[in-house]
């Protein structure tokens, strides 16, 4: 399906691997170049260099936290010395966090809101004011499928998920006439770095029988268990929503949040 983004131009949050990665690698593929974001800088220019390589495409890796506060400012504008304009934004980068509201600290409730829900206001609001004078933009934020059905061992990501659903419909609704459609994606247990590192310890906690197992094996062991589909999440699986989401054959979907989830509503 040609979805009319030859010659788009994305900023990716958290694109050096797993499920940013992976749309970055979608969009690629369908021609779109990419401002590519993640604080790890060698990782990332591997990554960004390992696209333009495989499918000629321009990329623009910018190290940074996307929780300072004056970072989105400096991305888009730095942006604008490489590209015309942003006209997709992936608000992805994040991880998940383990812990009920009794055993949260402060610190990492603000660590969290920080990385996942300012940073993804911030980003929103420097690239709308581009998308609105070209009169079109996408915006996916990434969010959880928590967000929608809160689980409490999860209670900070999915506090955070439903507060970005709700972000994402009331810009949604704003820049609508101006031509530019904002969703958010709820993603279930997908299989990636901060799966494996944040979560399965936990799931090794709370399930002893599965304590000898490998990572592969418990994710193998939980997608049967807990999906109605009957297997973990692959980045690829939202790599591929996002691409419709982001392109121009959706005109019509907006201040949605789609639940990419294999049909499960928890994992623990
Ligand atoms: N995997 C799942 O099952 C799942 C489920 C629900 C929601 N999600 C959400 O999906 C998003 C991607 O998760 P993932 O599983 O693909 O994680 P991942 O494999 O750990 O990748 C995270 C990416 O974000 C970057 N990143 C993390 N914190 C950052 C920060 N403060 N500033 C800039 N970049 C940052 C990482 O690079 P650096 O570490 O180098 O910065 C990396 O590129 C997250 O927001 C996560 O909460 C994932």
């Amino acid at each position: 399906m040609d979805l009319g983004l030859k010659d788009k131009v994305a900023l990716v949050t958290g694109a050096s691997t797993g499920i940013g990665f992976s749309i970055c690698e979608e969009l690629a593929a369908h021609g779109v170049h990419l401002v590519m974001v993640a604080r790890t800088s060698s990782r990332l220019e591997d990554a960004a260099n390992e696209l333009t390589r495989r499918y000629g495409i321009t990329t623009f890796p910018l190290a940074g936290d996307v929780a300072d506060a004056d970072f989105p400012r400096q991305v888009v504008q730095q942006s604008g010395s490489h590209f015309p304009g942003i006209d997709l934004l992936v608000n992805n980068a994040g991880r998940a966090h383990t812990g009920t509201l009794l055993t949260t600290s402060d610190e990492d409730w603000e660590a969290m809101t920080a990385t996942k829900f300012t940073a993804m206001r911030r980003f929103c609001r420097e690239v709308i004011p581009g998308m609105q004078q070209r009169g079109w933009g996408r915006i996916v934020n990434i969010s959880s499928i928590g967000g929608l059905y809160p689980n409490p061992p999860l209670t900070v990501s999915h506090a955070l998920s439903a507060a970005i659903n709700n972000l994402t419909r009331s810009i949604a609704l704003d820049v609508a006439p101006l031509g530019i459609l904002v969703n958010a994606i709820g993603v279930g247990a997908v299989a990636t770095e901060n799966w494996a590192k944040n979560m399965l310890p936990n799931v090794r906690l709370r399930r002893p029988e599965l304590a000898g197992k490998t990572d592969q094996e418990i994710m193998a062991i939980l997608g049967k268990e807990k999906t109605p589909v009957g297997r973990f999440g692959r980045p690829e699986d939202i790599a591929a929503i996002a691409a419709f989401l982001l392109s121009a054959r959706n005109q019509f979907v907006t201040g949605h949040t789609v639940e990419a989830s294999g049909g499960a509503d928890r994992f623990m």
